[in-house]
């Protein structure tokens, strides 16, 4: 997966409610590591997070139908990557 595509997609569609990692909605359901092993179905790993971003869950809404295969994978990736290096 393309991570600098991924960081575009994020900042395009996921920033609005998840700047800098955090979450405007549900506020303890950040983009950090220990949140996502809490809370994420599926736990920490990028194909649980393309399930959500591909179905979406509770009030965050599905992508699957406004991004591509190629721009979930990409995202999920970056997500990844931000949350497993402490990087957000
Ligand atoms: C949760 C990613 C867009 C609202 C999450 C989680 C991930 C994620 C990985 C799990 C966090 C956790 O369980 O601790 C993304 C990505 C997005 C995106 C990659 C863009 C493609 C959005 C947007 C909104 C939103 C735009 C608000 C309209 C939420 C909410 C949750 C959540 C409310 C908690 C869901 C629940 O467990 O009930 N998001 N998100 N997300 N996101 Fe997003």
């Amino acid at each position: 997966a393309d991570l600098f595509v991924g960081e575009e997609i994020f900042n395009a569609n996921c920033a609005a409610c998840h700047t800098g990692g955090q979450n405007s909605v549900q506020l303890e359901k950040t983009l950090d590591k220990a949140a996502l092993e809490q809370y994420l179905t599926g736990g920490f790993n990028i194909e649980a997070i393309e399930t959500q971003v591909e179905n979406g869950k509770g009030a965050m809404p599905a992508w699957g139908g406004r991004l591509s295969e190629e721009e979930i994978q990409g995202v999920a990736a970056y997500v990844f990557k931000q949350a497993d290096g402490n990087l957000w």
